[in-house]
């Protein structure tokens, strides 16, 4: 095992030291090199070390480099030291963060990596929170326990009783509402069509006065960072509006409520401390291993009594937070060591210039292509930039021909019915020469599209 260990240690390091020059995108000849994988299941056992050695030798050729400082394809953050360190550690433990009782270390590390987050996003003290796969997860653990609170105010035990006969809600929704919530919507019986939609402004932001009349067991999903604008709902204002009618707000802040860390870009989430429950990545700007998402809600007791299961052979609830009782999940790896360390080795001044030095490099990647003459479509408050290189066929082919040529990644969209490239910067990793370097290749490639 130890010889195993080092060894990988070796070729990680190694990866990781490739990242600035490597290619961005596998190149086809490593993807095609995966179909060597493709073989019938082994008779027999092989050994630790050659296993290794053919997933280092096949395998990494053809990952994409979300661990270097050029992808830009997503908002997927890298690795921090302390968190990739953390999430190898955590591998070695292979404990089941489930219950205190039986695992209280990674208990221990939820519990105060969860006390630091609700401190820096300014959220209740007293408010829950699960540690999940992701945003999707997170949405979708955050509404169910919205489900629970506002059909249990209508006399209805959602939970024992489903949803067959059950009050209606009203769950009202933006135009520009994340498919990650409408999923989420379908998975607890809600329905991803059964919603009331707000119109958006031109950067994607429900509009507050287009809101209908609340009433009734409502529910209404808001979102701090839009996928491709990087714009924020205003909460504040939605929130005043639903507490009279006793409306349930969410929101889905997947990147976007650690703005809140960021004192200069914290205008941009105002209001968010109002809400009632909070949608979060951990994998994205927070720069941990995927797969890490946080749920947090108000009330925790709807939390717990949306996600809470008991059985002879488990142990019952104690004074301690046991983890597993806010999840979907039962068995479930010890993933707040990767947060716990990553907040221990940024602290909020580290956090603060993490998100607020992303934005000033999107900001740099707005100013310089529209310098060389390309058209912005939203504007750069946060870390998301959308470009057009002119009509949609030109826009694509620039998109395509950077993917080719592997400097760096970044992907397409269509906002507002404009093909645009989506540009995401949210790695420790990116410096200004990152975006430099890209956007010289990006202009380049726009240019010989534009002609050709
Ligand atoms: C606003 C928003 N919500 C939810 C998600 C889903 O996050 P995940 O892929 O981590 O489940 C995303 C992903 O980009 C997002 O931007």
């Amino acid at each position: 095992m130890r010889n195993l260990l080092h060894d990988v240690a070796e070729r990680s390091a190694r990866y990781l030291e490739s990242m600035d020059e490597r290619r961005v995108g596998p190149a086809p000849e490593a993807v095609a090199g995966l179909a060597r994988l493709d073989e019938p299941l082994p008779d027999g056992p092989s050994d630790p070390g050659q296993v290794l050695d053919l997933l280092d030798r096949v395998v990494t050729p053809a990952t994409v480099a979300f661990a270097g400082p050029r992808f830009f394809g997503f908002v997927a953050g890298g690795s921090l030291p302390a968190a990739l360190a953390a999430n190898w550690l955590a591998g070695a433990w292979d404990q089941n963060s489930v219950y205190w009782s039986v695992t209280p270390a990674p208990s221990m590390l939820e519990y105060v990596a969860l006390r630091w987050m609700v401190e820096l996003f300014g959220l209740p003290p007293s408010c829950a929170a699960a540690f999940v796969t992701g945003a999707t997860v997170a949405n979708f653990t955050a509404l169910a326990a919205a489900r629970h609170a506002v059909l249990a105010r209508a006399g209805w035990n959602v939970e024992a009783d489903g949803l067959y006969g059950a009050p209606p809600i009203t769950v009202v929704v933006g135009a520009e509402v994340h498919p990650s919530v409408s999923k989420s919507l379908g998975m607890l019986g809600l329905g991803r069509n059964r919603v009331v939609t707000v119109p958006a402004d031109a950067q994607g932001r429900m509009r507050p006065d287009a809101l209908p009349r609340l009433a009734g067991p409502t529910l209404i999903c808001t979102q701090v960072g839009n996928v491709n604008t990087g714009a924020s709902d205003a909460v504040a204002e939605v929130c005043a509006r639903a507490r009279p009618a006793g409306a349930w707000v969410h929101v889905d802040g997947a990147f976007g409520l650690w703005a809140k860390a960021a004192p200069a870009r914290a205008p941009l989430v105002r209001g968010i401390e109002e809400a009632d429950s909070w949608a979060t990545d951990a994998h994205k700007w927070l720069n941990v291993p995927f797969d890490s998402g946080l749920a947090f809600v108000r009330d925790g007791e709807a939390l717990r009594a949306a996600m809470s299961v008991t059985a002879e052979y488990l142990p019952p609830s104690g004074e301690r937070r046991n983890p597993g009782e806010y999840t979907p999940e039962l068995s479930r790896r010890a993933r707040g060591a990767e947060v716990w360390a990553a907040l221990k080795q940024l602290g909020r001044r580290g956090l603060a210039e993490l998100v607020e030095g992303n934005c000033r490099l999107a900001k740099r990647f707005a100013d310089r292509l529209s310098a060389a003459g390309y058209e912005i479509l939203n504007d750069v408050v946060l870390n998301q930039v959308l470009v057009s290189f002119g009509p949609p066929a030109t826009t694509n082919r620039v998109i395509a021909e950077l993917q080719r040529d592997g400097t760096c990644w970044c992907g397409g969209t269509v906002w507002q019915g404009k093909t645009a490239m989506r540009i995401s910067v949210s790695s420790w990793a990116t410096t200004e020469h990152d975006v430099d370097r890209s956007v010289e290749v990006m202009v380049r490639l726009a240019r010989a599209a534009g002609v050709s």
